[in-house]
């Protein structure tokens, strides 16, 4: 097999899809590829895609036509879909794009190698199976290559929550939680190559449950890993903040002061409506407790705004609850209704209400944003350093709360936590400078 052959990957939607990227790097790379950054030099294109709303479905399919003219010149170019779209969508990518030579769900990833081999001209392959065996433990291992010092790492997969509105359960399948020894062997190898944070990542991260090992045990045993320095893990479902989770973030030290707790709306009738179980009141209480514990929190949230049923008062209560919280940070979406989800079929808020509801919360929430970033000012925070910045001299890293600092500093500063005083801030952004 010749060793020269290029794989150009695309990745979209969650932090999920950016590791299962590396993973199918990684295993794409022991059968001979290696990466380019344009899809013009590639022997294979992949998108790794989201279905998460139908605008991110929509995109897979403009960015595959583009792809159209490559194809023609090159009959060789193997064009595959995976990710989300792939599991949602299956054969149907292949009816409305006949370009595409392969398929492959998320659960998949281990067989890609083999599909790889045996697509193309005009052999179509598809494999969207939700085998019973980890994936990950099927890819193989990257080289002892060196790694960007902050990095993801999956550890539990799937949903058995069925949000109304929500596609995961039927695209990643139901909740596996990933073995803990086989997750501890990783974290001390991405430490070995340099990581310095670990983002623990799943749908419904602290519903982790593997034999007696939780998602707090798991935190408090990574900790002990000398050289790994930051701890964070996103997402969570309000109704598994079990105690001890909530304990975990008053006792270590390198779980960073963040959390990443979606409650999608602020009416109980809404959060009924979208099967959350769980009131907007049984929220605010878990805030209150993290509070407790580790008052220095900054809290993020996801939220969707007609949702169907929505009405002004239950917008409002929305906007009310975010009054209280005040998020440093925080995601809002309109309703998306997703083909096979029970919300789906139910009547719609119309499109201008739901743009204008998304604008009225949106405004909010940046002045939050900009509220918390502002009271960063004067402050002194540790950063970890990722990277050099564009101006010279200048090195970009994350502070605790996951915002992007820069300040002037020194290249070995890189994979290092370096004190910084803040001194203005951006839009999205912090700039300080060396203490
Ligand atoms: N429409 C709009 N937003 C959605 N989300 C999930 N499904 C939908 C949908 N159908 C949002 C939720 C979730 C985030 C990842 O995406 O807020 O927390
Ligand atoms: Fe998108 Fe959800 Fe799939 Fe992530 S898991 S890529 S957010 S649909």
């Amino acid at each position: 097999m010749s060793n020269t052959k290029k794989l150009f990957i695309k990745t979209y939607g969650c932090q999920m899809n950016v590791y299962d990227s590396e993973r199918m790097v990684d295993a794409m790379g022991a059968d001979g590829y290696t990466t380019v950054d344009s899809p013009e030099q590639a022997d294979m294109i992949l998108l790794n895609t989201c279905h998460i709303r139908e605008k991110a479905a929509e995109k897979i399919y403009s960015e595959l036509g583009r792809y159209r003219p490559l194809k023609d010149a090159n009959p060789d170019l193997k064009i595959g879909v995976a990710g989300c779209v792939a599991q949602a969508e299956g054969e149907e990518i292949m009816i409305r794009q006949p370009m595409v030579d392969l398929v492959v769900g998320p659960q998949a990833y281990h067989r890609l190698p083999k599909m790889a081999e045996k697509a193309g001209n005009g052999v179509q392959v598809l494999d969207t199976e939700f085998p019973e065996e980890d994936k990950f433990e099927f890819l193989p291992r990257g080289t002892k290559a060196r790694r960007a010092p902050a990095a993801f790492l999956t550890v539990q997969e799937g949903c058995d929550k069925f949000c109304a509105f929500c596609v995961v359960p039927y695209t990643r399948g139901a909740e596996v939680s990933r073995a803990p020894e086989r997750l501890m062997a990783e974290a001390r190898d991405l430490v070995e190559r340099g990581v310095v944070e670990i983002s623990l990542l799943g749908q419904n991260v602290n519903a982790y449950l593997a034999d007696d090992w939780t998602l707090p045990r798991l935190i408090r045993e990574l900790a002990k890993i000398d050289g790994l320095e930051r701890i964070r893990y996103m997402t969570s479902h309000p109704n598994d903040m079990a105690d001890d989770l909530i304990a975990v973030h008053g006792e270590v030290e390198k779980l960073m002061p963040y959390l990443h707790l979606p409650v999608q709306s602020g009416s109980d009738k809404v959060l009924k409506a979208m099967n959350r179980k769980h009131t907007a009141a049984d929220y605010l209480k878990v805030l209150e407790r993290m509070r407790v514990v580790r008052p220095d929190i900054m809290l993020s949230g996801d939220f969707i705004v007609g949702f169907p049923g929505e009405d002004e008062a239950d917008f409002q209560a929305t906007m009310d609850l975010c009054e209280e919280v005040r998020y440093g940070q925080a995601y809002s979406f309109k309703y998306s209704p997703r083909p096979g989800t029970p919300a789906a079929d139910r009547a719609h808020v119309e499109e201008s209400v739901k743009t204008e509801r998304l604008h009225r919360l949106q405004a909010l929430l940046t002045s939050h944003q900009v509220e918390f970033q502002n009271s960063m000012i004067g402050r002194t925070l540790p950063v970890l350093v990722e990277k050099l910045g564009r101006e010279t001299g200048q090195v970009i890293g994350k502070s605790p709360y996951l915002h992007a600092t820069h300040f002037l500093g020194d290249p070995s500063d890189i994979g290092k936590v370096v004190n910084v005083k803040v001194v203005a801030t951006e839009r999205n952004s912090l700039s300080a400078e060396k203490i």
